[in-house]
């Protein structure tokens, strides 16, 4: 089986297709996308080539495409300019055109990295996303935003850039490592917590099938997710409102990672955290009741994500990395908090507010 969402985006609409084993039909589904056969490029990470470049290059061969595979090493380090410059090397080498595709096939890394090469070689060309991370699959792959980091700042070089096609083969999530896949599932509760209500219900009641990476689940939860995430994004492509509704956890989550040292949470785990934190200000500040509060950290529990900081934690390093967020204004931060599950709201909150809820 196989759902297929519209990502509606006028002339950039695109399907996002989802389900178990549908690599092996991703030529036929580029082809039937419009996409012209033909020379074309696998983008991937050394990590994921190993278990799935070959499939990918078969099933495209069988519908016509000559596929060239271009690996770099897995890790957020490969967003770089350094990476980017090999690839369009590779890419010259290869002799591909202005119809070739690229065929992002990784984790949000190698989505960002190949989305933002196809972005700019030859001033565009077209670019489908083969998600196979839960972040990926979940976020990074639907929306447009492409991205290398810079010295002084994650994303710093980027461009809005949208994919062709977008293929989430939820079989690939079995080889994932636990502590990847667990991540990924913040972001999934972070869509029920705003926009959907009885998904949280049925969250609380799959839990142990999706950890146990039963396919039909998987296909079911990440199907649902993108269908949010497009909705959202089809209302505001370039995340001038309703977009940032997607940032529930995201504040306090991003300052942990700031402050914490990249690497050492994974974003996922931050932003449960901050999922935690922004619920918490929600019972004080949006009528929140503290009981939904306490079932929303449940399920974060539940899912093996972390719901807070070691005590004592926060520091002025974590202060300064709030103060950095790009969303502050004159001393407040626009918060996204809700005011009951499925149901989201901004309001300006000062550090003190915060801290409160952290510390
Ligand atoms: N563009 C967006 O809107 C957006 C949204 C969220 C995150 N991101 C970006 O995404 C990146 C994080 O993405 P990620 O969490 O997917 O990390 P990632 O791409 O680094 O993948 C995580 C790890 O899992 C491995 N892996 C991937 N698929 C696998 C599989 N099926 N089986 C086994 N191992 C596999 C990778 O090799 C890597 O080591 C960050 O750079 C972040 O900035 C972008
Ligand atoms: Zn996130």
């Amino acid at each position: 089986m196989m759902r297929t969402i519209r990502v509606q985006l006028g002339a950039a609409s695109h399907d996002a297709h989802v389900g178990a084993n549908i690599l092996d039909e991703l030529g036929n589904l580029a082809r039937a996308a419009g996409l012209k056969p033909g020379s074309c490029a696998i983008v991937t990470d050394a990590t994921v080539e190993k278990l799935y470049a070959a499939r990918v290059e078969d099933a495209l061969r069988k519908s016509g495409f000559a596929p060239v595979v271009i690996s770099v090493p897995p890790g957020e380090a490969s967003k770089s300019l350094a990476m980017l410059e090999q690839l369009y090397d590779r890419m010259t080498a290869a002799g591909l055109d202005r119809n070739s595709v690229v065929f992002a096939l990784g984790g949000g890394v190698v989505g960002d990295l190949a989305g933002f090469a196809a972005a700019t070689f030859l001033r565009g060309v077209p670019i489908v996303q083969v998600p196979t991370t839960v972040v990926a699959q979940v976020d990074s792959a639907l929306g447009g935003k492409t991205a290398i980091n810079h010295r002084h700042a994650k994303n710093l070089i980027g461009a809005f850039y949208q994919p062709q096609l977008i293929v989430a083969d939820v079989a690939t999530l079995a080889t994932l490592p636990d502590r990847e896949f667990r991540e990924g599932l913040a972001e999934v509760i972070k869509y029920g917590a705003i926009m959907d209500a009885p998904m949280i219900g049925d969250l609380e009641r799959d839990l142990d099938a999706i950890l146990a990476r039963n396919p039909a689940l998987l296909e079911q939860v990440v199907a649902r997710s993108l269908m949010h995430k497009a909705a959202v994004v089809g209302a505001d492509e370039h995340e001038s409102g309703l977009r940032k509704t997607l940032n529930f956890g995201h504040t306090v989550g991003h300052a942990i990672e700031a402050s914490a040292g990249y690497g050492s949470y994974f974003h996922g785990e931050a932003v449960a955290i901050g999922m935690v934190a922004a619920a918490r200000l929600s019972s004080k500040y949006a009528g929140f009741s503290a009981d939904e509060a306490s079932r929303l950290q449940r399920l974060i529990e539940r899912a093996g994500l972390p719901t807070a900081m070691p005590s004592g934690w926060y520091s002025d390093d974590f202060l300064r990395a709030l103060a950095l967020d790009k969303k502050r204004t004159a001393g407040a931060i626009e918060f996204v908090l809700l005011d009951r599950i499925g149901h989201s709201l901004t309001r300006s909150l000062s550090f003190d507010d915060i801290m409160s809820s952290v510390s």
